[in-house]
């Protein structure tokens, strides 16, 4: 639908009061004030909170068909199955929807965009819906893309180190329980000290995250693989556009609030210097590469946290094969893994409204 370039986009933020939602708000108060009205839309148990956007109070209302009334833009912040019952209920109100839940993202009519890889991608939506990936993908694809752009890629493999923001407020709240309750103490010098200590109060994680690292994102696939590492290959094949690339993943959450990092062991079409690596990640758009062990500088979650890029550190020549390079990469996974990206493809779609 075009409009008139005076009229500017009504945008509805669904899940506004989430994780997700709320670092959303945070960015569209910060970046350039292309939206007309801007909606804050949640469950019935919010309606009537007042949370801030553009300097503005804004009323939190209750998710319901009548929300879309009049909406150019409705973004998605809510879990798979809000999003799978809704989008297509805002899609067909006449909104372009940019969800960020798993429903959608492996659909064939539905595009899955990288604003700095496969911008293209979100011209085409024959269901109204565009797909945001997941985090992890998110945290390395942006400095992948442009990797394979140059070199051709041939096979991931990756480690993730997930923060348990991830999993959404309830994970942010479990570890910080579970950290009041270890501070202090001689916990996790002992098998099984540490969970005893912690009881059944492991929230959305299947151990202990406080003191310990946890092997497990997701939820249980064929043959032992998780969902969150099926998303991590299955998404990043549909993004680079590469449908039988060679992708091994382990996931891992690890006791870090927010940014998700990421080992990376990337093989390409050709040989690879460090040098021509190196120039690439410090020139491709959204990537900051960050790189001297010499110096103690490699990308940490605690300093890359409420950035925007993606940072990449350790960037080495695989000791055995010319064509494969090692990396070290961290990214936000509540801005650029998740609320940022959906506000890029968001802006993406607005500047259609206008063209
Ligand atoms: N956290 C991440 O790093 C991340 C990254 C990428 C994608 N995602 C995806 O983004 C989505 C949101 O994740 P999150 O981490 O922000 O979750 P969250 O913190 O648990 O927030 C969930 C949001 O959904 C709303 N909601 C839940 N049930 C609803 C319903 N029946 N009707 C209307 N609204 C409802 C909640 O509203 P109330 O406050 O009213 O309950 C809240 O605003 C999920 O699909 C998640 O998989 C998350």
């Amino acid at each position: 639908m075009a409009v008139s370039p005076e009229r500017r986009p009504t945008l509805a933020v669904v899940g506004a009061t989430g994780s997700v939602g709320g670092v959303l708000l945070q960015i569209l108060s910060q970046h350039a004030d292309i939206w007309g009205e801007i909606r804050l839309v949640a469950s019935a148990r919010s309606a009537g909170r007042k949370l801030t956007v553009r300097g503005e109070e804004t009323e939190v209302v209750a998710l319901t068909e009548s929300v879309f009334d009049g909406v150019d833009v409705a973004m998605f912040d809510v879990p798979d199955e809000v999003a799978a019952q809704w989008a297509p209920i805002a899609a067909s109100k006449g909104a372009v929807v940019v969800d960020n839940s798993a429903a959608f993202r492996l659909d064939d009519d539905v595009p899955l965009v990288v604003p700095e890889v496969n911008p293209h991608a979100a011209r085409v939506r024959p269901r109204g819906i565009v797909a945001n990936p997941n985090c992890t993908t998110l945290s390395m694809i942006v400095a992948i893309g442009a990797l394979h752009a140059e070199f051709g890629l041939r096979e991931l493999v990756v480690s993730s180190y997930q923060a348990v923001s991830g999993a959404g407020r309830a994970g942010v709240e479990t570890l910080r329980a579970q950290l009041s309750l270890v501070a202090g103490t001689e916990l996790g010098t002992s098998p099984g000290d540490l969970r005893r200590a912690v009881g059944d109060a492991t929230g959305p994680f299947p151990e202990p995250v406080a003191l310990n690292v946890v092997p497990w994102a997701g939820s249980l696939r064929e043959d032992g693989w998780s969902s969150e590492e099926m998303k991590v290959r299955d998404e990043s094949r549909k993004i680079l556009g590469l449908p039988e690339l060679p992708v091994a993943v382990t996931c891992v959450r690890v006791p870090v609030v927010t940014t998700h990092s990421l080992t990376v062991h990337a093989r390409f079409q050709s040989e690879v210097t460090v040098g021509r690596a190196r120039e690439i990640l410090a020139t491709a758009p959204g990537v900051v590469l960050f790189d001297d062990p010499a110096a103690g500088e490699f990308p940490t979650p605690a300093d890359v946290v409420g950035t925007d890029p993606t940072w990449v550190g350790r960037v080495r020549r695989s000791l055995d094969d010319p064509s494969g390079l090692e990396l070290f990469v961290c990214g936000d996974n509540l801005r650029k893994g998740a609320a940022l990206n959906t506000a890029q493809i968001a802006e993406l779609i607005a500047a259609e409204f206008t063209a």
